[in-house]
C-alpha cells in the first residue's frame, strides 16, 4: 500500500517585517502544492527520491548516502528526514520508508515550500501507519521539520500549509484562520534570486538600531496596513487592497529589502493594469505578488516574462493537507 499528501505553500499579503515586531500578518494558502508519496520498507532505511530536483539517496541514521546527486543535497532532506522520523517516534512504530516528493512550489521563494513538504511528508507517514494523526498533531510534529530548516520559525509556514484558507498572524497570540472565497486572483513574480529570511530580518534590525523614530514609523505604518488589508480582503475590495498592497511594496523599500528585480515586476505589472502590486516575504530576491482582475491575467504574465521573472498564476485555496491510499 501506499498513501499520497499533498499541502499547499504560502504567500504573505500583508505584514512581513513589520509582524516581527508588532501587528499582524496576513498569510494566504495559494494553489501550488507539495506532494508525498510514502511506502514501507522490509529494511530501516528512510528513502527519498526527489529526482524532480535531481537527487535520490537515503539515511542510515544520520548519515545521507546519495544514489543520484551530490552529498550536500542530503541537509536539503533534513526537514522532511525529522519529520518522517518524528512522526514514526510518535507512533510508536519503527519501519523503513520511501518517500517521493514532487513539488510546484519554488524553492527557496518564500513561498512556504519547506513547510509544505514538511506537513505532506507527516500526512502521508501518519496515514500509511493506519496514526489517524488530527491536523494539529501533523502541524505540530511538521513544525519539527520546519525548525532543522530554519531555527526558530514562526510557525506561521506550517500552519498555513496544514489548514490552507487565510491566516491572521501575530507573534505571542493564537493564529486566527478564516475562510474566505476563493477565487482571488494573483500572479506571483519569481525573480528566482534566492535570500535568506534571517539575514533579512537582521538587516532591517540593524537599520532599526541606526533610526529608531523613522523605523518605528514605517512599521507603525505597516501595522495599519496590514489591518486595512484584512478588512479590504473581507470585504472583497480589489481597488483598496491593490492600494493598500502598493503602499506596502513602498514601506518595504523604505526598509531596504526590495531589490531592483523585484521593483521591476511590481511596475510592469502596474503598468499592465494589475490593481496593486508588491513584493511578498523577506524581499532581497525571492517573489513579489500582484492583484489583478481576471481579465488582465496574460498581460500581467507576459510583462514578468518581459522583466525575466518567472509569473504564476495562483488562486487563494481553501483545501489545507490532505491523503489518499493509492493501492
Ligand atoms: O521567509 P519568508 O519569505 O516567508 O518571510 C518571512 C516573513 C518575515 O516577516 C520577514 C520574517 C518572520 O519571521 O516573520
Amino acid at each position: 500500500m501506499s498513501v499520497e499528501a499533498t499541502a499547499p505553500g504560502k504567500a504573505i499579503l500583508f505584514g512581513e517585517h513589520s509582524v516581527v515586531y508588532r501587528g499582524p500578518a496576513i498569510v494566504l494558502a495559494i494553489d501550488k502544492r507539495a506532494k508525498i508519496i510514502a511506502e514501507k520498507r522490509s529494511d530501516k532505511r528512510i528513502h527519498f527520491d526527489c529526482l524532480d530536483m535531481g537527487f535520490e539517496g537515503y539515511f542510515e541514521g544520520d548519515v545521507y548516502v546519495p544514489i543520484r546527486g551530490e552529498a550536500w543535497r542530503g541537509r536539503r532532506l533534513q526537514g522532511m528526514r525529522v519529520a518522517a522520523w518524528k512522526t514514526l517516534e510518535h507512533l510508536g512504530q519503527e519501519t523503513g520508508l520511501s518517500l517521493t516528493a514532487r513539488s510546484d512550489i519554488p524553492v527557496a521563494a518564500g513561498l512556504g515550500s519547506s513547510a509544505a513538504i514538511c506537513v505532506a511528508t507527516v500526512a502521508a507517514v501518519g496515514e500509511l501507519l493506519g496514526g489517524n494523526l488530527s491536523k494539529k498533531e501533523t502541524c505540530d510534529l511538521a513544525y519539527e521539520g520546519e525548525k532543522v530548516v530554519h531555527g526558530t520559525p514562526s510557525g506561521v509556514d506550517n500552519n498555513i500549509s496544514t489548514y490552507g484558507g487565510v491566516l491572521r498572524y501575530e507573534r505571542g497570540e493564537s493564529i486566527e484562520r478564516l475562510e474566505l472565497g476563493e477565487g482571488l486572483p494573483f500572479v506571483i513574480g519569481n525573480s528566482r534570486r534566492k535570500r535568506s529570511t534571517r539575514r533579512l530580518v537582521a538587516r532591517v534590525k540593524a537599520l532599526r538600531e541606526r533610526e529608531p523614530k523613522l523605523v518605528d514609523g514605517l512599521i507603525d505604518a505597516m501595522v495599519g496596513v496590514a489591518e486595512s488589508g484584512l478588512e479590504a480582503l473581507k470585504e472583497r475590495d480589489l481597488r483598496r487592497l491593490g492600494d493598500l498592497m502598493n503602499i506596502n511594496h513602498g514601506l518595504l523599500a523604505s526598509l531596504g529589502v526590495s531589490i531592483a528585480r523585484l521593483d521591476l515586476m511590481v511596475h510592469a505589472s502596474r503598468g499592465a493594469g494589475a490593481y496593486g502590486a508588491k513584493l511578498t516575504g523577506a524581499g532581497g530576491g525571492g517573489c513579489m505578488i500582484a492583484l489583478l482582475n481576471p481579465s488582465k491575467v496574460e498581460d500581467i504574465r507576459k510583462a514578468i516574462w518581459r522583466t525575466r521573472g518567472e509569473p504564476h498564476v495562483v488562486n487563494i485555496s481553501n483545501q489545507g493537507v490532505e491523503t489518499r491510499r493509492i493501492k
